[in-house]
């Protein structure tokens, strides 16, 4: 049997958990009406999503996650990304579920193993492989044998491969939850009666594989028994179990959201998702897990939708580059620390709530044996307002939970942040524009992509085919040639006479040549897949070359019968002349295809051909253009970004791996962004976004992993036309740190660890600043104001009222150290303006230590 505490590597929360009880593996895992009871103990448990799939290992490494994580078992392309793991790849690790289950295990984290095989996820046809597609008389999610029967192999294959490994907690591994099947009952009245069979089918078909521990579905409120059903969205604390021996559990709190080319870039407050997840155990809730807790990147050509970004940093708490999102991670952290000095009494009891006011709830554990934990809401979006509880006055902000672990001292209240804030940015590396060649890049060559028909695995039909049916997904892109001969006497080529060339398609994507020259494109979006243009063409007598280049943004990945969705042109496709209304019909015409591109069909990826051109003649803004260049590495370590502005879009590869699908050119609609974010109020994704009028996704992640010291290969598929000189690199960064404390924030919750409660009584609101990295210090307070400072990091200035003291007084106690406190009192900086509640803000700066200069790092010097 293996125990330890219930934290993530990276949190100091281990410190105040060293009280809490450790749990243990080697241990059954049941549950009840209040929790999962590991080891028979009921736990209160804390959780958030990584996609193994989305990060290196490496950056899995960084991740400052909390109890526990899940793995999907998702499917790529031809085959299980499991199955494509570290024993067959060159490039191990990032596919190797296996490895991924034991990493997390050793970090003395669980796992809630979601087996699916449905992910949603925003990925690639769900998380589906696409032969699926193929098997004759398949029908996906429903009452079907052939499905059933994959999807049995499927799951059985995981949880065989977790057995084997002993990663079941019931053997001694981490693994304490799975889920089958995903949000089902989102969708299940499309599928009728044969729903309900499959969803019991699916339920007995996992038990059957006897793991050891509970399994979930999520969303899906007939879940039969012992299956847990489990709540999903933004909000949960309204959720209740189908049974009364089920504990109430959330299986993804989203944490952010997702964006899609085209559209702004969402974001949620750190003090809504605090409040949501605050009000999920102040109403009974035992078990919650954030969805993302660190979002990672869609590489290759893994992202669904369409037209999801290669981005699927979803405002996570951990950033899409490995860098901790502040103050969302620092603010969630200390709740979870808060929930965690409640649990013993959360566990021990039922809760009672009752009500303090209009909109005003007060929930109390307690237990006979003295054990007590309370929580006050004020779920009003207006209002602040100080209520009474059991003799003492609370002030509760609008929209905010404050959590009293002893019933009595607030711990934290979550519209109350005490964590530090930072802003994250790209700090703009060497190019070639301002650099000599030799310097980063060493220059450019190209391969030409011919316009339509190039291979000899083409192929004709006759009308118009759908483009998933043809290519199963192994290209984004489908040529659609045919020739039509126009004679001199037809109306289109009579005078005056002006031709569109008209062409309807599924989507998600076309570009229109006629005799070899791009006449026109178009692209669908998230909501709307599908195209519908007329484009200007001059016919010429004899032969038009119609070729039509469509292309897909990633496969549907959500909605009922979702994997039937087509893609493609499937007309019509039209000839359409101003003079005498004349038309020729196309779409029955017998077309050729071909699949995927020459440079694909010749691996021109991994930048080793014989046919790259190096010339001065270096072709720009041309569609249809596969780049080449080598390049060194931006020195040290910070995460490495692409910033692909200049270019159009298209597909890169970094070493022959590829970073994914870019796209600056597509530029966020202009409407619905905001400079700052009201939390207040129920949240949805369109309420907090950013990028308005901008591109959606400029930046484009390369592992640092996948660089190597010297040369470096980058090659690129250029669709529309781009200029590759403008290229440049960025690392990611963490700029100012911030705080902004008032005298009624709670106090540290470090505080609850001196175990002298007449100590604890003296304890007042304190600022405390922190570096990001171990080897920084604070090099310079940028502002200081104590008084009624406004504004938010970045952009805080002073109030009507402000002390003269701050800027020195914070001087003194933080330059030259990693961290610093600061009692945010009248007591430390004089009062400047009697009667009026005060508080301070600090924006300051830390810089890395030379390793000569004796410094403080670590240590802290508190006021
Ligand atoms: C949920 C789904 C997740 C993810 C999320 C949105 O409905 O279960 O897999 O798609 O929505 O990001």
């Amino acid at each position: 049997m293996i125990c330890g505490t219930v934290a993530a590597a990276a949190l100091d929360l281990l410190l105040i958990l060293a009280a809490a009880t450790p749990f243990c593996f080697g241990a059954n895992v049941t549950y009840d009406h209040r929790g999962l009871v590991i080891g028979g103990r009921r736990r209160v448990l804390i959780s958030g999503s990584i996609h193994y799939m989305r990060s290196t290992p490496q950056s899995v490494d960084v991740a400052g996650f909390d109890t526990k994580i899940e793995g999907w078992g998702i499917g790529c392309g031809s085959n299980f990304c499991f199955l494509e793991s570290a024993r067959t790849n060159s490039r191990p690790g990032r596919k190797d579920l296996v490895k991924f289950v034991k990493l997390v295990g050793e970090a003395g984290l669980m796992v809630h193993l979601r087996i699916g095989p449905y992910a949603c996820a925003e990925w690639n046809y769900g998380g589906f492989p696409m032969w699926l597609h193929f098997i004759p008389g398949i029908v996906m999610r429903t009452d079907n044998e052939p499905f059933k029967a994959e999807m049995k192999r499927f799951t059985a294959k995981i949880v065989n491969m977790m057995k084997e490994e002993n990663l079941y907690a019931s053997q001694g591994g981490p693994i304490i939850l799975s889920q089958i099947e995903n949000e089902y009952g989102n969708i299940d009245s499309a599928y009728g009666k044969s729903a309900q069979t499959y969803i019991s089918w699916a339920a007995s078909m996992a038990v059957s594989l006897d793991t050891g521990v509970p399994w979930v579905m999520c969303q899906q409120s007939d879940a039969p028994n012992p299956i847990i059903n489990a709540c999903n969205g933004f909000y949960c604390d309204q959720f209740t179990p189908n049974a009364n021996n089920k504990p109430k559990m959330w299986t993804e709190n989203w944490s952010g959201w997702f964006s899609s080319f085209g559209d702004p870039v969402p974001r949620r407050p750190a003090a809504d998702t605090a409040f949501s997840t605050a009000r999920f155990y102040q109403l009974g809730g035992s078990f919650l897990n954030y969805y993302m807790y660190h979002g990672g990147t869609n590489f290759g050509r893994t992202s669904g939708g369409p037209f999801i970004t290669t981005s699927y940093d979803y405002d996570a708490p951990i950033d899409e580059y490995g860098l901790l999102r502040q103050p969302k991670w620092g603010h969630l952290k200390d709740v979870h620390s808060a929930v965690k000095l409640c649990e013993e009494a959360l566990v021990a009891t039922d809760p009672t709530t009752t009500s303090l006011g209009p909109k005003l709830e007060a929930t109390v554990y307690k237990t006979k044996s003295g054990l007590c934990a309370a929580f006050l809401a004020n779920v009003d979006d207006q209002s602040d307002v100080t209520v009474n509880f059991s003799g003492n006055s609370y002030h509760l902000p609008a929209w905010s939970v404050s959590i009293l672990p002893d019933c009595k001292t607030v711990a934290i209240n979550t519209a109350k942040i005490n964590s530090v804030a930072t802003i994250s940015k790209f700090v703009r590396q060497l190019s070639p524009k301002d650099t000599t060649v030799e310097d980063a890049f060493s220059g450019w060559s190209w391969i030409n992509e011919p316009v339509g028909i190039s291979s000899n695995s083409a192929f004709t039909k006759l009308g118009l085919q759908e483009q998933i049916n043809t290519t199963a997904d192994k290209s984004d892109y489908l040529w659609y040639s045919l020739s039509t001969t126009i004679k001199g006497d037809e109306p289109f080529l009579q005078d005056g006479s002006r031709t569109v060339l008209h062409v309807s398609s599924l989507g998600h994507g076309l570009y229109a040549f006629h005799n070899g020259q791009l006449v026109g494109s178009a692209k669908g979006n998230y909501s709307d897949p599908s195209v519908s243009v007329d484009i200007p063409i001059n016919l010429v007598s004899g032969e038009n070359k119609i070729d039509l280049l469509s292309l897909t943004v990633g496969l549907q990945n959500y909605g009922a019968f979702y994997d039937t969705k087509g893609a493609g042109v499937t007309g019509p496709v039209q000839l359409k002349g101003s003079h005498n209304q004349a038309t020729v019909d196309l779409s029955s015409k017998l077309w050729t295809y071909q699949i995927g591109l020459r440079g694909e069909e010749l691996g021109l990826f991994t930048g080793s051909s014989s046919e790259w051109i190096m010339q001065p003649t270096l072709p720009k803004n041309q569609p249809l253009v596969w780049y080449k260049t080598t390049f060194e590495a931006p020195t040290g370590s910070s995460p490495v970004a692409i910033d692909f502005s200049g270019m159009g879009k298209g597909q890169a590869w970094i070493n022959g791996q590829s970073i994914g699908r870019y796209w600056p050119r597509r530029v966020a609609s202009n409407a619905g962004c905001t400079e700052s974010c009201n939390y207040r109020g129920s949240f949805s994704p369109s309420r907090c976004m950013k990028n308005c009028g901008q591109p959606t996704q400029q930046f484009y992640h390369v592992p640092r992993s996948w660089l190597q010291p010297g040369s470096n290969t980058m090659v690129l598929f250029e669709e529309m036309g781009g200029d590759p000189t403008q290229i440049s690199f960025a690392t990611r960064e963490t700029g100012s740190i911030c705080s902004h404390i008032s005298e009624t924030h709670p106090i540290p919750l470090s505080t609850w660890m001196i175990s002298d409660e007449e100590m604890r009584k003296q304890a007042q609101p304190t600022l405390s600043l922190d570096c990001p990295l171990d080897n920084q210090v604070i090099s310079e307070i940028l502002f200081a104001s104590f008084g009624t400072p406004q504004g938010a990091c970045g952009s805080f200035s002073h109030g009507e009222c402000s002390s003269k003291e701050a800027l020195s007084t914070v001087e003194k106690a933080c330059i030259g150290l990693r961290s610093c406190s600061i009692i945010v009192s009248a007591d430390t900086f004089g009062d400047p303006c009697g009667g009026i509640a005060k508080s301070l803000a600090v924006e300051a700066s830390c810089k890395w230590l030379d390793p000569h200069e004796d410094a403080y790092g670590g240590s802290i010097r508190s006021l």
